[in-house]
């Protein structure tokens, strides 16, 4: 897809389609308004047959009116005369979905947009080029009936655009990188176990690493993961027959300040639970575990496309956590990296494990900060549903800042506690610490289990395990947290 921004008349403007939208009261957007004039009002006193309502996300595609050098015209339904951010998505997506239905190679987008203090020009842009993506983004099935035809639409204008059209046209450039790194990660997480393995995990970030020269990536083989002593992750991974692979990607701009930002992820691409075996229902969407190892590979897609000004690690413990006569027990001790020693009670914490080995790992690089990344726990989305990614951090001013950029990016996250008491609840008769600490609060002991292996470093834990997939009708990746981490990222390289 080719982006640019649309400036000047839109009614004036070379293209196959001209968007407009129109709301609920019947009021026109300053588009359709520009459009109307053009054509001698033939829009209002076609509106005023009725057939159009204006509800939010209503569309029709309509034949040109005279004068317009586009072939035609799509009417989009923007409901209140407010447009809220939300709204302005919604509407959004209903116009890409019904350009997407149609032949239209090339559109300019003239919508109503949020007030430029709720969304300021390159916040705009990047959105727009953003949602754009996520709209035209096909899961790649493995169904064998013939796919319809991909959508005709190869370029987009986006308007209208105030007084900064460098902002926008830069807001455009990383929106459009932030959703292909998206996409990326959502072909990753959709994909199967039985596809999907620590294996081809390892292959993608290498052949990334192929395609961006300034992206290094090795994998540790599990001689290698052994040398490394991660006792934990080795635990994890010993009821499996697929082999694990520890993947680390770096990518470093000569303009980098000093201390690498690492990225870590949790890549079990298959979660039966192990010994602590799940219940079957909906055990399938385990093939989703691996979501923080395909939001760490995104990411770095992201970064090296980008070109960011940074020095960005990014590491994936990537196993399965299978069952089996060679797998791992509860009340097994191990011995982590850091060498602290683990009672693991439930084989089903395993997300932790695999974590605190690949966060000992992260310290060679002395970062100027970590975050991991992880569908850790089902307690995360029992307490925040399927809206905020939970943050749970040492640093306040960290997760302060994964807030705002979740916010910027409409990628939301919410700050959760992070404080000793909860790691006191890992308490363990025969061990350092115990894997669980029950029922309550599991999303915060988990992260406290975390916290135990990032002293001294300024660390966060992003439990993504109820925003990066859906399930039920939409099952599928969301792409999340891609948004919130080139927001991040973006917004770290302009310092
Ligand atoms: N991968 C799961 C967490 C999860 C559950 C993600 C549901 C998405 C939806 C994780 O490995 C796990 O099983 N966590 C356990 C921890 C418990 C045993 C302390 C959980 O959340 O039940
Ligand atoms: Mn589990
Ligand atoms: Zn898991």
């Amino acid at each position: 897809m080719k982006f640019d921004i649309l400036t000047g008349n839109p009614a004036l403007a070379r293209t196959d389609c001209i968007v407009i939208g129109v709301h609920d009261s019947g009021e026109l957007s300053a588009g359709a308004r520009a459009v109307d004039r053009r054509c001698g009002g033939a829009l209002s006193r076609w509106l005023r047959h009725g057939d159009f309502a204006g509800k939010l996300g209503e569309t029709a595609l309509l034949p040109a009116f005279a004068r317009l050098k586009a072939t035609r015209i799509l009417l989009v339904g923007q409901g209140a005369s407010t447009v809220t951010r939300r709204n302005w998505r919604k509407a959004l997506q209903a116009t890409v979905g019904a350009l997407a239905k149609t032949r239209v190679e090339s559109a300019a987008v003239a919508l109503t947009r949020p007030a430029t203090r709720d969304l300021d020009d390159y916040l705009f842009a990047r959105s727009a080029a953003e949602i754009t993506h996520a709209a035209l983004y096909r899961v790649n099935d493995l169904k064998s009936a013939k796919k319809p035809p991909a959508p005709a639409l190869k370029s987009l204008k986006l308007g209208p655009v105030g007084t900064s059209a460098t902002a926008a046209r830069r807001g455009l450039r990383h929106g459009d990188a932030a959703g292909r790194g998206a996409a990326l990660m959502r072909n990753l997480a959709n994909l199967p176990a039985n596809h999907c393995t620590p294996t081809y995990l390892a292959e993608q970030a290498m052949e990334l690493g192929r395609r961006y020269p300034a992206l290094k990536v090795k994998v540790l083989e599990e001689a290698d993961i052994r040398a490394e002593k991660m006792g934990c992750f080795l635990a994890v991974t010993q009821g499996s027959d697929q082999p694990p692979k520890f993947i680390v990607m770096e990518y470093r701009s000569p303009k980098a300040p000093r201390g690498p930002i690492v990225l870590v992820g949790k890549g079990i691409t298959f979660d039966t639970g192990g010994i602590s075996l799940k219940d079957p229902g909906a055990m399938d969407e385990m093939k989703f575990d691996m979501s923080g190892a395909a939001s760490v590979i995104g990411a770095m897609s992201v970064v090296a496309d980008l070109e960011l000004p940074l020095h960005v690690v990014g590491l994936v413990a990537a196993c399965e956590n299978m069952p089996s006569g060679r797998a791992v027990k509860p009340g097994d001790i191990v011995t982590s990296a850091a060498g602290l020693t683990v009672e693991i009670l439930n084989t089903d914490a395993e997300g932790r494990l695999i974590l605190c080995d690949a966060l000992h790992y992260a310290r060679r690089y002395k970062p100027s900060t970590v975050i991991d990344l992880a569908t850790l726990t089902g307690a995360c989305v029992i307490a925040l549903g399927h809206h905020h990614t939970g943050v749970m951090s040492n640093d306040d001013s960290l997760a302060a800042e994964i807030v705002a950029a979740g916010v910027r990016a409409d990628d939301r996250a919410w700050h959760l506690p992070c404080t000793e008491e909860y790691g006191e609840q890992l308490r363990s008769n025969f061990a350092d610490m115990a894997n669980v600490a029950g029922r309550d609060g599991g999303a915060l002991t988990a992260a406290a289990f975390l916290a135990k292996f990032t002293q001294g470093l300024r660390w966060a834990h992003l439990d993504i395990a109820g925003t990066s997939y859906a399930s039920g009708a939409a099952k599928g990746s969301t792409g999340r947290p891609i948004g919130l981490l080139t927001d991040l990222l973006v917004t770290r390289a302009r310092r």
